[in-house]
């Protein structure tokens, strides 16, 4: 076991979150949102962790699927996020809302998760092996 094998989840998985969706969210993340995104820092993009504690579901599906659409309808957040990351769009996704989902739990799972630690932490923390996709 390497030393950095301990900090792979920082947070217990919500109850009633299947394991086999954050390995969903994981492989969505990297391949969509990693560009932009981390969970705990800035890159171009807002550092994402404790997302949900700032943005209900409600409002980030139609922010992930159209992020232009809600800033043009005038949503308050959306607005000021928007002027603060100086008017960069963040392309629009075509996901369906389980994937949102998915990559939000996947989110809340890697909170908190030191810097040192291993990007790309494997599904194979999350889910048997017969469930990770990827080939
Ligand atoms: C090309 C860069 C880029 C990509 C790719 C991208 N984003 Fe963003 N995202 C941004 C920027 C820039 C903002 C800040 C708001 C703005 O400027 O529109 C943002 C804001 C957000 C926010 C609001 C954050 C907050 O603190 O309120 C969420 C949630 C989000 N993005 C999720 C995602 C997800 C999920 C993906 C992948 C499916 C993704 N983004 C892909 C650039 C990106």
């Amino acid at each position: 076991m390497g030393p950095l094998e301990p900090v792979r989840q920082a947070q217990p998985l919500p109850p009633g979150v299947d394991p086999a969706a954050v390995a969903v969210g994981d492989a969505l993340f990297k391949g969509n949102c990693a560009q932009c995104h981390a969970v705990n820092d800035v890159v171009v993009g807002p550092a994402l962790g404790g997302i949900t504690k700032r943005r209900p579901m409600a409002w980030l599906i139609p922010w992930v699927k159209n992020s232009s659409k809600l800033v043009a309808s005038g949503d308050e957040y959306a607005v000021k996020l928007f002027n603060q990351y100086q008017q960069q769009q963040m392309p629009s996704f075509q996901l369906t809302n389980a994937e949102i989902q998915a990559i939000i739990y996947y989110i809340n799972s890697q909170e908190g998760v030191p810097k040192a630690a291993p990007v790309a932490v494997d599904a194979v923390a999350y889910a048997p092996s017969e469930t990770v996709s990827g080939q």
